[in-house]
């Protein structure tokens, strides 16, 4: 039965680039949707950039840009960075919309109906020289803990202690470097210690991994805290109906950013947003870091529960990237952005090949190592898969006419071997193992390498063009049944494989069908060896 299936990555912030950090989540969520899509089920992923808060409201600022132009700038920048990774974004929108102001009014009017929301008198850091209250990473001092300088106002960066800004030794604005004073104004909070008892029975239902359950645990027997959902101007974002000068905290409209997303996407294309994310019938899975964990399995199912929406059926946790062995750094070079990676002429299939190989379900950060990098993409992209294509293509049109006959017996027992692999390579990538996956298809390529070494069609084309042909036509088969297999993974390289075989486009449903007496044509270039060296040159140096 086809599942319907709405997917989506956290939204990344309109205030920086996107970097390789960011990729292992939609590289990740990609592969899962176009697996999803080649199984013929009906899915639809959603993003948009996340738009609002004070980072976004002072970066215009300092650019001399209106929040809008600087947000409408960095929309484009997305767009194409994430295009250029073939991130197959079904919509790419914005929390700057009006079906997102609509939606979250919504959800506030509705957490109010249900009393969900009361107002407390807080006080807070507050410069007078910018005439506004200062979130902790606006704020930076001495540690009181080890005496480090420049320090935020939440957490020390050399000893790791947390405290409160107040606690802040020769306390300063980031942005005029005057001392804050502490200031008070009312604010909303939303009541989720009231919902602990559905949101236990939430977690408990299997939405998300083991390893995070536990974590979910400890802060559910800390007790859950009631959560500040409103901010005071000057603010970029959506004011809070019936207030004065209050807004909606950005992690309030942030996540109902990917309803408002789905609604723009159903406008568009004849269709009615709550079929997805109100009646039953659609999965909805959302794909996150870790840092997000709190707000995406605590506070956001918290608000869908009182808004009378549907809840995630899943939430995917992925650990971070680090780089050679260490934290991505912008002091040690290590902070690379997409922009770079593209400008340095790598081919970004390289990268969603690579990423691939290394992640599997679990929060475990994943390593970009650039060494295993380049010997990753030469042996198994280029040495192994791609490969066939280029050896058998050269003598099926130099010797054979460009023409497939039918695959001899030792030709099709290989076919059979890959065929009976279709279902476990399935299996890892419903799983997110595509660590497994990829394992699998290049096992099989080696395989096929083999029958074709061993069949050396080079030698028997001058004797027995029949024999070759043959011989030609398996391996090929071979190369097609796996590009099928490796399609989530590599887009751009498996429309490159389709035009070649002339076999129209792959999925999982025809991925065995076999090609016989038909005309294929000329191979073109799918792929080219990298070195190291230079790869390392080219991002950091
Ligand atoms: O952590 C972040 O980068 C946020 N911009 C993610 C938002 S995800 C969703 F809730 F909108
Ligand atoms: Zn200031």
């Amino acid at each position: 039965m086809t599942r319907k299936i709405l997917v989506t990555s956290a939204l990344p912030y309109a205030n920086g680039s996107i970097h390789l950090g960011h990729l292992v989540e939609y590289i990740q969520t990609d592969i899962w949707v176009r697996y999803q899509k080649l199984l013929g089920n009906e899915c639809y992923y959603m993003c948009a950039d996340d738009t609002h808060g004070t980072p976004v409201m002072l970066s215009a600022k300092r650019r001399n840009l209106a929040p809008e132009e600087l947000i409408a700038q960095m929309h484009a920048e997305h767009s194409a960075d994430f295009a250029a990774f073939n991130i197959g974004f079904d919509n790419y929108y914005s929390t700057n919309s009006p079906e997102n102001k609509a939606l979250s009014e919504l959800f506030y009017r509705q957490a109010r109906a249900k009393g969900l929301i009361y107002e407390q008198d807080i006080s807070q850091a507050y410069c007078e020289k910018c005439r506004m209250f200062l979130p902790d990473r606006f704020i930076k001092g001495v540690c009181p803990q080890c005496g480090a300088a420049e320090q935020y106002g939440d957490s020390c960066e050399v000893c790791s202690a947390t405290y409160s800004p107040l606690d802040l030794l020769d306390a300063h604005c980031t942005e005029c470097g005057g001392a804050p004073v502490q200031k008070n104004s009312v604010h909303y909070f939303f009541k989720l210690s009231a919902m602990t008892a559905e949101l236990l029975a939430w977690v408990q239902a299997g939405h998300i991994h083991t390893e995070i359950y536990n974590k979910l645990q400890e802060w559910f027997k800390q007790g859950l805290h009631d959560w500040d959902i409103s901010r005071d101007a000057p603010y970029f974002g959506f004011q809070i109906p019936g207030t004065d000068h209050k807004y909606f905290y950005v992690w309030l409209d942030a996540p109902v950013g990917y309803i408002a997303t789905t609604q723009n996407f159903c406008a568009q294309n004849g269709k009615n947003f709550e079929d997805i994310w109100i009646k039953p019938g659609f999965e909805i899975h959302h794909f996150i870091g870790k840092d997000i964990l709190y707000f995406h399995t605590l506070f956001w199912p918290a608000m869908l529960l009182a808004a009378g929406f549907r809840t995630p059926d899943q939430v995917h946790i992925h650990g971070f990237l680090t780089v050679n062995g260490e934290k991505m750094s912008k002091s040690r070079g290590t902070f690379i952005q997409a922009r770079r990676y593209i400008n340095a002429g790598l081919n970004p299939e390289y990268l969603r090949y690579y990423y691939a190989s290394k992640l599997g379900a679990s929060l475990n950060d994943i390593d970009l190592n650039i060494a295993d990098f380049a010997y990753k993409v030469n042996s198994d992209i280029v040495n192994k898969l791609v490969n066939i294509g280029s050896r058998l293509g050269s003598i099926v049109h130099k010797k054979l006419h460009g023409r497939l006959t039918a695959p001899d017996a030792a030709g099709q027992a290989v076919l059979a071997e890959i065929n009976a692999a279709q279902s476990g390579i399935g299996q890892a990538y419903e799983e997110l193992e595509y660590h497994k996956a990829a394992r699998e298809i290049m096992r099989l390529a080696d395989a096929a390498n083999k029958y074709i070494n061993d069949s050396a069609p080079w030698h028997v084309v001058k004797t027995d063009p029949e024999r070759a042909a043959q011989i030609c036509t398996a391996g090929l088969n071979c190369l097609k049944t796996l590009t099928a297999y490796i399609k989530p993974i590599l887009p751009l390289t498996a429309a490159g494989v389709e035009k070649f075989l002339n076999c129209g486009e792959l999925n999982f449903q025809n991925a065995a069908d076999i090609l016989t007496h038909c005309q294929i044509n000329v191979y073109e270039h799918l792929a080219q060896r990298v070195d190291e060296k230079e790869i390392s040159a080219k991002l950091l140096g």
